[in-house]
């Protein structure tokens, strides 16, 4: 089932059929803030009257054009902007497929660049989110590159992949922040583990290589075993709580948010919005069947 709707995600004959459903559109917004950027500011300000910071995602991956790319770039130094002027605690995550990876890495590394640069002027730092593994060389490298200049750039590693504990000896080594989750994609059993169990196996060696660096990581997951885990090993190690921060996607486990940061631990949720959310939406359907089940019973209903 996860394989099928991975894989349904990057298909448009389905993607044009979901769309005449209510219920799939409706589903959407369970996870994703709007289409608007004043939608995901409204979701912003009440993540963070509860005690909760945010990262906002501008929807859009697999840019078809570089003007395409220069456009989604602009739009979010916009963000940026807006970030200031609103007096939030939210910072931006982007994927570098829609700042141009697939067409013209130089542009891809140009446009990131700007990015970066007018997020340091305001104080904002920049999470490069990771995708599909024949990615994956190339954003380490983009990042890598814009990290000589500007510090407040980090990215992604996903424990499914093989690769993962060597990548994160590396960055970490370089002072590069990182966020931890599982993966999200398709993958080839040539890189990424075929068990839940060493995935999470994992995730667990890799969260304490970054607890043990002394960087600002974050800790990116809603499974309650990889997070006892967490707070376990930063516990017995004596890293403080505001040394590290756990994140959680919008629309899932707000209960563990709030219990997290009741806690005295940091929580920030990603927040994507935009009107390009259908790839975005399969992701979060193929983590969980149950939803699927839902949008299948409500269409046979009629
Ligand atoms: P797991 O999948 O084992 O789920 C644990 C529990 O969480 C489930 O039992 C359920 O209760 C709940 N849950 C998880 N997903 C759910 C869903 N869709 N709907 C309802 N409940 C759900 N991936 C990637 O490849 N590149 C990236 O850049 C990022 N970025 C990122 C940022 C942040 C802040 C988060 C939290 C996650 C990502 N991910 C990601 C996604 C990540 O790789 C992974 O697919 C999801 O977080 C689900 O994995 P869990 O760690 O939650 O565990």
């Amino acid at each position: 089932m996860r394989a099928l709707l991975l894989y349904l995600a990057h298909n448009e004959g389905f993607k044009n059929l979901m769309l005449k459903f209510g219920v799939f559109r409706r589903l959407a917004w369970r996870f994703v803030a709007g289409e608007t950027l004043e939608d995901a500011v409204r979701v912003v300000k009440e993540a963070n009257r509860q005690a909760v910071r945010a990262t906002l995602d501008l929807l859009g991956e697999n840019t078809l054009s570089l003007d395409d790319a220069q456009s989604a770039t602009r739009e979010i130094i916009g963000i940026l902007d807006r970030i200031r002027s609103e007096h939030v605690d939210c910072n931006v995550s982007v994927k570098l497929t829609q700042l141009g990876l697939d067409l013209d890495a130089k542009q891809c590394l140009g446009n990131l660049s700007s990015i970066v640069a007018h997020a340091r002027q305001l104080g904002i730092f920049v999470r490069v989110d990771m995708e599909d593994s024949s990615y994956t060389d190339r954003t380490l490298e983009i990042v890598r590159r814009v990290y000589t200049e500007m510090d407040n750039v980090g990215t992604v590693l996903q424990t499914c992949l093989y690769r993962s504990e060597s990548d994160a000896r590396a960055l970490v080594h370089q002072g590069i922040r990182i966020r931890l989750c599982k993966g999200a994609y398709l993958e080839p059993d040539t890189v990424a583990f075929r068990k839940k169990s060493d995935t999470d196996a994992g995730f667990v060696r890799i969260m304490k290589i970054l607890l043990d660096s002394g960087l600002y990581h974050a800790i990116a997951t809603h499974d309650e075993t990889m997070i006892a885990a967490t707070k376990e090993y930063a516990a017995s190690r004596n890293v403080p709580r505001d040394r590290f921060e756990f994140q959680m996607l919008y629309g899932i486990r707000r209960d563990l948010q709030q219990q997290l940061a009741r806690g005295g631990y940091i929580v920030r949720i990603y927040i994507p919005y935009g009107s390009r959310w259908y790839p975005y939406l399969m992701r979060r359907l193929a983590e969980r069947p149950a939803n699927v089940l839902f949008i299948a019973r409500n269409i046979l209903r009629g």
